[in-house]
């Protein structure tokens, strides 16, 4: 899990080990420097958990875990916003739904890192109710390449969530890490495969095929990734973020379905 940003909210005042009170003076000037950068959005900070992990931060609907709650509780009020929240990552884009599970996950391997066969419920959805002050960035497997089972994913995740509080999708995590395992991804196979997912989750959510907003796909920042088909790892990047159209202002890269 990833919580950025939030320890300068709550030590913004108070810098040092020993803590005094003394006083200090800020003098900001009366009108805006020309050089300023425009207002920094309140959502801009960004929040994630992992998949496999996000059970453990949210707790269940008789036992919510009380610290995260109060955490993103704390961010949303002193933002004057709902936090947006992206859960997904690697042990999502490896797992699979099965609507038969009762409970919200399932690991096959516990002791193996990052789940890459992690089983998920319907009712792992029904956890995102213990942030109610959140939105959520929805990240919907891909990595074993079964539309079929995705969408049937997203159609679960927006039914218990509810699209009012889906801020924006997410189709994979680290694509650019898939070469490396054998999947036969070029860029433009992958830059195509994502516009076509996206239509087709769109469409299967009953969606107009434009109302839907994805996030741009997470890519790994490793160094060393050489298994990228069609290119070294920066180019991949380029490529396929080049084939993306960038919307909207804040952190989240909105994305519009088939825009390419
Ligand atoms: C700073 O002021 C607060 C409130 O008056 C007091 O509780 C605290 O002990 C003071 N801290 C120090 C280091 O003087
Ligand atoms: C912005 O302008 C002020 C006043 O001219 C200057 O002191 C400051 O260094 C500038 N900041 C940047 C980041 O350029
Ligand atoms: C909720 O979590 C608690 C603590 O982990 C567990 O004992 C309980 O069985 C869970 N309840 C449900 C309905 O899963
Ligand atoms: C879920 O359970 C039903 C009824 O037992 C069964 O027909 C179906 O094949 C199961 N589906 C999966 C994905 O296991
Ligand atoms: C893909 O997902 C569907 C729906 O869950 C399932 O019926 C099918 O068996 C899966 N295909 C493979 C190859 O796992
Ligand atoms: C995308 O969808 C089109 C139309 O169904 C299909 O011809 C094409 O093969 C798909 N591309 C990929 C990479 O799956
Ligand atoms: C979309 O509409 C179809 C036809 O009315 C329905 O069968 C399906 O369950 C709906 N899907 C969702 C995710 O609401």
């Amino acid at each position: 899990m990833r919580l950025l940003l939030i320890a300068p909210l709550f030590s913004a005042v108070s810098y040092g080990a020993q803590a005094t009170n003394s006083s200090i003076s800020i003098c900001p000037p009366a009108t805006k420097p020309a050089n300023a950068s425009d207002a920094i959005p309140a959502t801009f900070p960004g929040y994630a958990f992992e998949e496999s992990s996000f059970v453990y931060y949210a707790g269940n609907k008789t036992n919510p875990n009380r610290i995260s709650q109060n955490l993103i509780r704390a961010v949303s009020q002193k933002t004057k916003t709902r936090p947006v929240i992206r859960v997904g990552g690697t042990s999502l884009d490896r797992a699979t739904y099965d609507p038969n599970l009762s409970d919200p996950i399932y690991n096959p391997d516990p002791n193996s890192g990052i789940p890459t066969h992690l089983k998920i419920g319907p009712s792992f959805f029904d956890l995102f109710a213990n942030f109610p002050e959140a939105k959520y960035v929805i990240d919907i497997p891909m990595y074993h390449d079964n539309l079929s089972n995705s969408i049937l994913f997203a159609a679960s995740a927006n039914k218990r969530i509810g699209a009012s509080n889906i801020y924006a999708w997410e189709i994979g995590n680290e694509p650019d890490n898939y070469g490396n395992t054998g999947a036969d991804w070029n860029e433009k196979q992958f830059s195509e495969k994502w516009g076509n997912w996206s239509k087709a989750i769109s469409k299967a959510l009953n969606a107009s095929l434009d109302s839907q907003t994805y996030q741009a796909v997470a890519l790994s920042s490793q160094t060393g990734v050489t298994g990228t088909p069609g290119g070294d790892a920066d180019s991949w990047k380029m490529y396929v973020l080049s084939l993306m159209v960038f919307q909207g202002d804040t952190y989240q890269k909105k994305i519009q379905r088939g825009d390419f």
